[in-house]
């Protein structure tokens, strides 16, 4: 008979988060190599105007932006609010973002090139606000994360992680290929280790409107998702064949899309005491 388990909040969440990652061998991405494509993708995004939408900031907030990635977000963030440090560890990533800051003439906008797991509260220091969008699925030492983010935080943490439908596509690829699913493990784990560390966080989903639109069967392969590094010829002819059996001429723009073909982001969020 299996055991039944007396008390679930001493479940260790951070060490399934851990393990399943870990699984998951193609949970990390060359971000160097990606930089560029997802600065394309990111304009076409709804993502970016919902967030904000949720973020509470103020005129004289500084904001760590964990994962800040090209700027798609920190750029606007500096123009509502005092200071905005971005860390990343990708090279590529940071220097698109301080070219687009000088260009623009932002003298607010600060970067570290560091992996998020090695930040200290005694490097960066408090923040009023801190915010890690879309960077902290990867992350193996969750826990020891979130700790020194809280720490960090004086007034408030935004975070969004893949929502259970982000990799519906890639999902059904793997079936009709015959390929095992591997997953990043999902946010209620978060929610849940947030919760035995005696955060008692907000939940939303994110509500995406935008399908995924591509102008070539090609632009869809490369849509940053499917990993085409580890794909092999014949891996990559059935993918070509698989886009082009679901996916179709959308209407009211001409694109190729798929209803299904969609971001989808949960919002985790809470107020520090
Ligand atoms: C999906 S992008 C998100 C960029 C931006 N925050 C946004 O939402 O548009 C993920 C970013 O997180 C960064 N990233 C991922 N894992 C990281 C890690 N362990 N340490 C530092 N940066 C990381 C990547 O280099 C990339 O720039």
């Amino acid at each position: 008979m299996k055991q039944c388990i007396e008390n679930p909040n001493e479940l260790k969440w951070d060490e399934f988060w851990a393990y399943e990652l870990k699984q998951k061998e193609d949970r990390g991405k060359d971000w160097d190599k990606a930089a560029a494509g997802f600065h394309k993708r990111a304009k076409k995004d709804d993502y970016h105007d919902l967030l904000f939408s949720k973020l509470i900031l103020d005129e004289n907030d500084s904001v760590l932006d964990l994962g800040c990635g090209e700027g798609s977000i920190t750029l606007p963030l500096a123009k509502k609010v005092k200071k905005v440090t971005g860390v990343d560890s990708s090279t590529k990533m940071l220097e698109l973002l301080n070219q687009r800051a000088q260009e623009e003439d932002f003298d607010n906008i600060e970067t570290i090139l560091k992996p998020l797991e090695d930040i200290t509260y005694e490097e960066v220091g408090p923040h009023d606000v801190v915010l890690a969008s879309r960077s902290l699925n990867g992350i193996i030492p969750i826990k020891e994360t979130l700790d020194t983010i809280n720490k960090i935080a004086n007034k408030y943490v935004f975070i969004t992680l893949f929502g259970p439908e982000n990799w519906k596509i890639e999902g059904n690829f793997n079936e009709y290929i015959g390929k095992e699913n591997k997953h990043f493990p999902g946010h209620d784990y978060l929610f849940n280790i947030l919760f035995n560390m005696g955060i008692y966080a907000n939940v939303e989903r994110l509500d995406i409107k935008a399908y995924r639109e591509y102008d070539t069967i090609e632009e869809a392969m490369d849509n940053g998702k499917f990993r085409l590094d580890l794909l092999n010829d014949e891996e990559k002819d059935k993918l070509k064949e698989y886009l082009k059996k679901i996916l179709t001429k959308n209407p009211e723009t001409g694109k190729l899309y798929n209803k299904k073909d969609k971001a989808d982001w949960i919002l985790i969020w809470w107020k520090k005491d």
